[in-house]
C-alpha cells in the first residue's frame, strides 16, 4: 500500500484490509515502514481480543528484507504500510511485493504526485518486477466534479 503522497490513507486502509483479512481467519500481519510507526502505535493500543493483526516495524530497505525473510511462511498475507518520505524504500517494496495498491484522493495536486509515482511503478514493473500486480483505491471520493474526474484519469494511466 502505497504512494509517493502523504495522507491519502495509505496507513487507514492497510490496517482495514488487514483487519477485514483476520476477520476472514486469514493469517495477516502488517509490516509499518514509516518512521512516524502510526500502524505500529495502532497495534500498540488494539484490544487483545479483537481480531488478530500483529504488526512489524521496518524503516529500512535492509530491515524490511530481513523481517520478510523470516516472516513470509507463516503468513498467508503480508501488508505493507508504505512510507512517502523514504523514496528507496519505496523502490524496495515496489520490487518484492505482488500486489500494489495506490490509494488517491481527488485532489489535483494528489493526482499529480500520484501520476509521477506510477511511472516509477512502470519502470520498476518493467526492469524489476513484471508480475508486480497494481490497482488504485479511489479514497474519499463524494458526489463532486472532482471526484468523477479522479476516476477518469486513474483509468487512463
Ligand atoms: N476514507 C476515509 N474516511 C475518513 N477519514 C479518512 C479516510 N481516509 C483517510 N482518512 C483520514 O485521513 C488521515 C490520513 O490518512 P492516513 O494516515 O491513513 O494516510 P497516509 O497516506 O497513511 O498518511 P502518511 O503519508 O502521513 O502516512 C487520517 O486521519 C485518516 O483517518
Ligand atoms: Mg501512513
Amino acid at each position: 500500500m502505497t504512494n509517493y503522497k502523504g495522507g491519502v490513507g495509505k496507513t487507514m486502509i492497510c490496517q482495514n484490509i488487514g483487519v477485514c483479512l483476520a476477520k476472514d481467519k486469514k493469517k495477516v500481519c502488517i509490516i509499518d515502514t514509516d518512521i512516524n510507526q502510526s500502524t505500529l502505535t495502532w497495534f500498540g493500543i488494539r484490544n487483545e481480543k479483537l481480531p488478530n493483526v500483529p504488526v512489524f516495524f521496518a524503516p529500512t530497505e535492509k530491515i524490511l528484507a530481513k523481517i520478510l525473510k523470516v516472516i513470509k511462511s507463516n503468513y498467508d498475507i503480508i501488508l505493507i504500510d508504505g512510507t512517502p518520505s523514504n523514496i528507496e524504500l519505496t523502490d524496495r517494496i515496489l520490487k518484492l511485493s505482488d500486489i500494489l495498491l495506490i490509494p488517491v484522493v481527488p485532489s489535483e495536486s494528489d493526482i499529480r504526485v500520484t501520476e509521477k509515482f506510477v511511472s516509477r511503478v512502470q519502470e520498476i514493473q518493467k526492469h524489476c518486477n513484471p508480475s508486480l500486480s497494481v490497482r488504485f483505491v479511489l479514497n474519499q471520493i463524494t458526489q463532486t466534479n472532482k471526484s468523477k474526474e479522479l476516476s477518469v484519469r486513474v483509468r487512463s494511466l
